[in-house]
């Protein structure tokens, strides 16, 4: 037997009580004629003494021996200890070791296993597990644990039932490129890893299962950021027989629940806004609503004057800074200098500063006066000692730019306070979203996303402007789910992909399964995904999912412990029927 209890268990009820205990060897101090030895496993760390006069003498000269991360194994007796931790559960205790056998050395590890370690990013990843030894890598998995069982619960109390899809198979379009693995026994065909179960899961419905989900691997060949990994881990879901309330209503119930069980936090009902309102007042389409500072539409008070830059602008618009009149000049222009940078691409930033005494002064005080910088104001809702920050240009680019300002300042304000939760709805996203690059538009959900009723129509006319059943969950200013009520007749799944730009052979051969079954009796229906590894870290109070995974990838998507992607050798290309390296 390796051990009779871990080593975050034994309280002072068990002094005098004989012990096994196994782990690694977190510390060790050295007084000479007295070692401790601080021995750490997955349930915490307990204090072993050795000491000269009680511990027999090879044990005493092993233990002078043992170097960090030995995994030991130690037989005593629990004692009273002379002086206590109170920071520690078992910091009332020690176990004074009358046995000792090593299961294992370790070499010196190449980064401290503390809270707060020394190694660097790369360093801890290609050494994950030993950066798993550390309790705050440790505790994220176990926090991944708990929110994927009350997931699991919660839904499967709700009558869905959790059904595998295949990873390979045939691409799905979700926006991103493929991750594809070439067959062997079919020369020169490739599958393609699924971006998302999306076809599975509608499948499943024309299948009759009514209610599914699936926790489930995702894989988009896509540049990463810190809330993006190329494999990622969804909490699928689709039902039949549901109108976009009825998923709205679901889901908000398996938000709610976590954040009750997980955070211990109530939120009655969750707020929803519409795509339109998001851009118009957050200039984004995930708003973190945990704070004000929403946008102020200006064209109507600031292109009466000369001030050509405004004029020439299809929108000016602004956002009141609290207390940003504290700002020194030197810092304003270091922030119109952020605002310019081109990450951001802002052409340049007008600041009104809202004076104690209730004047106003502006950065184009030459064009306007006090009567126009009040209406400002009022617009953007600044109050005495805020600082007006206003941007112009073009929409959709001084949207983006003013809502990257207003996330920064917020962020620099303390706002964005990590264990406040702040979830919205954003519904009624249009269906259609047009891509410059390939001068087309693009489904902007996935091409099975319903037009609202009766805006089929608007397809041929007025692109742009059909809306979908398609809705968002944020969390803080994260997008942790998506989902639709989808297309379940072929005739409109024929129109749509014709208007995203597929032949009917083309779509035939990439979706004609799909079709074919919506032939069958297939229900109407609709779902949603989350992002498991966001929705963890969000519940976790941070943004930075690498840390709630237990293997990542960098940021170039590579696996630095296994070194992947890596090169085949010749004859594995062969058999897959590729080419050969010369
Ligand atoms: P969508 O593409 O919006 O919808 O994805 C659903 C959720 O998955 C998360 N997510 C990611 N997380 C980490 N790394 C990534 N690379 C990544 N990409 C997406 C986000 C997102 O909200 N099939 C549809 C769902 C549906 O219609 O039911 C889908 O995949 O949190």
């Amino acid at each position: 037997m390796y051990r009779s209890h871990n080593c975050g268990e034994l309280r002072a009820s068990l002094i005098n009580t004989e012990v096994t205990l196994s782990g690694w060897v977190q510390k060790s101090r050295d007084k000479g004629f007295i070692i401790w030895i601080d021995l750490r496993d997955r349930y915490g760390v307990t204090q072993l003494v050795f000491d000269e006069e009680r511990t027999p003498k090879a044990i005493f000269n092993q233990a002078e021996n043992l170097g960090r991360e030995f995994v030991i194994q130690v037989r005593g007796t629990v004692i009273e200890r002379a002086s206590k931790n109170p920071n520690l559960p078992t910091g009332d205790i020690e176990v004074l070791v009358k046995e000792l056998t090593i299961l294992n050395t370790s070499l010196l590890p190449p980064f401290t296993i503390e809270d707060q370690t020394d190694g660097g990013d790369e360093l801890r990843m290609k050494y994950r597990y030993l950066d798993i030894r550390r309790n705050p890598v440790k505790n994220n998995l176990i926090f991944r644990h708990k929110v994927a069982q009350a997931v699991r619960n919660y839904l499967s109390s709700k009558d869905f039932i959790e059904v595998e899809t295949p990873y390979l198979i045939k691409s799905t379009p979700e926006g991103a490129r493929d991750f594809v693995v070439p067959s062997r026994m079919n020369e020169g065909q490739f599958y393609a890893l699924p971006q998302s179960p999306q076809t599975f899961k509608q499948l499943l419905m024309v299948g009759g299962m009514d209610k599914y989900f699936q926790i489930v691997k995702c894989f988009r060949d896509e540049d990463l950021r810190a809330d993006r990994q190329p494999e990622f881990t969804q909490i699928d879901c689709e039902m039949a027989f549901v109108e976009q309330e009825d998923i709205l209503d679901t889901f908000e119930g398996l938000t709610r629940h976590l954040l009750k069980e997980i955070n211990d936090v109530e939120i009655a009902k969750f707020p929803r806004m519409t795509f339109d309102d998001a851009m118009r007042l957050y200039g984004n389409d995930k708003p973190d609503i945990r704070f004000g500072m929403q946008f102020g539409e200006l064209n109507e008070v600031a292109q009466h004057k000369d001030f050509n830059v405004f004029n020439a602008a299809e929108l000016v618009v602004g956002i009141a800074i609290p207390g940003g009149n504290s700002l020194t000049r030197k810092e304003i222009d270091q922030l119109t200098d952020w605002v310019k940078r081109p990450q951001i691409g802002a052409l340049g930033m007008v600041y009104v500063r809202c004076n104690d005494d209730g004047s106003y002064k502006s950065s184009v005080d030459k064009f306007y006066d006090e009567t126009d910088l009040k209406q400002w104001a009022e617009i953007t809702k600044a109050k005495t000692g805020d600082l007006i920050c206003v941007l112009s240009g073009n929409t959709n680019k001084v949207r983006a730019q003013l809502s990257t300002l207003r996330m920064e300042m917020a962020t620099r304000l303390g706002l964005r306070k990590p264990n406040e939760f702040a979830p919205l709805w954003v519904v009624d996203f249009p269906l259609l979203e047009w891509d410059e690059d390939t001068k087309r538009f693009h489904a902007m959900h996935h091409p099975f996303t319903s037009p609202k009723p009766g805006q089929l129509e608007l397809l041929d006319t007025n692109p742009a402007d059909v809306k979908a059943n398609a809705y968002d969950l944020v969390l803080n200013g994260n997008e942790i789910g998506g989902g639709s009520i989808r297309i379940h007749d072929k005739a409109t799944q024929a129109i749509m992909l014709k208007h995203l730009g597929f032949t009917d052979e083309q779509a035939k051969a990439q979706f004609g399964f799909l079709m074919d079954a919506f032939e069958f009796g297939a229900p109407p229906h609709g779902g949603i995904a989350f992002g498991l590894d966001r929705l963890v870290a969000i519940l976790g109070g941070q943004e930075t999912i690498r840390d709630f995974i237990a293997f990542p990838k960098n940021n170039s998507g590579r696996d630095v412990m296994i070194d992947a992607p890596a090169p085949l050798d010749d004859e594995q290309l062969k058999e897959l029927h590729l080419k050969l390296n010369v």
